[in-house]
């Protein structure tokens, strides 16, 4: 994509570093800084890897009374999926070009957020690359800490070997999070689970899915 990356507009839309308020003032809620001020006390909910934006596009299509907030690290997939938000005059979501894990940890509110979408995340297969996977024992009390009570944590993966490794993970944080069967958003189509550009590609190839619903526990 890097080729086209000229021609797409992120304005209204993508977020960087330089929207954050000053460190000194702590963690912050983006529903007071990013969204309209009438919409301070819409629910938020957040995806961590959006790539394309796919589930964005079609989830908030159909959520207009919710605050989205996409966060994606890749430059071309932030500036492709913000640019496609911003085409499809979605003025309820905003991207973030950041890493998902340290915003949430060390940038995002307490109480602040309804559900945390964390699809097909990068499964870091190499034994000294698994600190760099999404699941962490650390994430996940960072995300109990900014969900508000009742919050949920939607993940979906197509890796074997990364699912075992959430098991485990999920299975040291049954203090935080009871794990529950995964039910499809409203915008998935039939057969699909929620119907994401790496979904379609993993589904064309056979791939097994494995997903669930991790529910705050108080
Ligand atoms: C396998 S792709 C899945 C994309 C999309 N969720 C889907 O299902 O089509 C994983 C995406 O997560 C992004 N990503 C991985 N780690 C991230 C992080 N810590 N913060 C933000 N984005 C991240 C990658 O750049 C990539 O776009």
């Amino acid at each position: 994509m890097t080729e086209h990356t000229a021609k797409f507009d992120v304005a209204g839309v993508g977020l960087t570093a330089d929207d954050y308020p000053p460190l000194e003032q702590g963690p912050f809620d983006p529903r007071a800084l990013w969204f309209p001020s009438q919409r301070r006390d819409h629910p938020l909910e957040i995806e961590i890897g959006s790539g394309k934006g796919t589930f964005l596009v079609q989830q908030a299509a159909l959520q207009p009374g919710t605050n989205f907030l996409g966060i994606e690290y890749a430059g071309e997939f932030y500036r492709y999926a913000a640019d496609r938000i911003r085409r499809h005059g979605l003025n309820h979501v905003r991207l973030l070009h950041a890493d998902g894990r340290d915003f949430v940890q060390y940038r995002l509110a307490t109480a602040c957020c309804d559900v945390i979408h964390v699809y097909f995340p990068d499964p870091w297969p190499k034994r000294r690359h698994h600190k760099r996977r999404m699941i962490q024992v650390a994430s996940l009390d960072a995300f109990h800490r900014v969900l508000i009570p009742g919050g949920q944590v939607r993940i979906v993966t197509d890796h074997s070997d990364y699912w075992a490794w959430m098991q485990d993970i999920v299975a040291e944080s049954t203090s935080l999070f009871e794990a529950q069967p995964f039910c499809s958003p409203d915008s998935a189509s039939d057969g699909e689970l929620v119907g994401t550009n790496f979904e379609r590609k993993y589904r064309r190839q056979g791939r097994p899915f494995h997903a669930t619903i991790l529910h705050r526990k108080p």
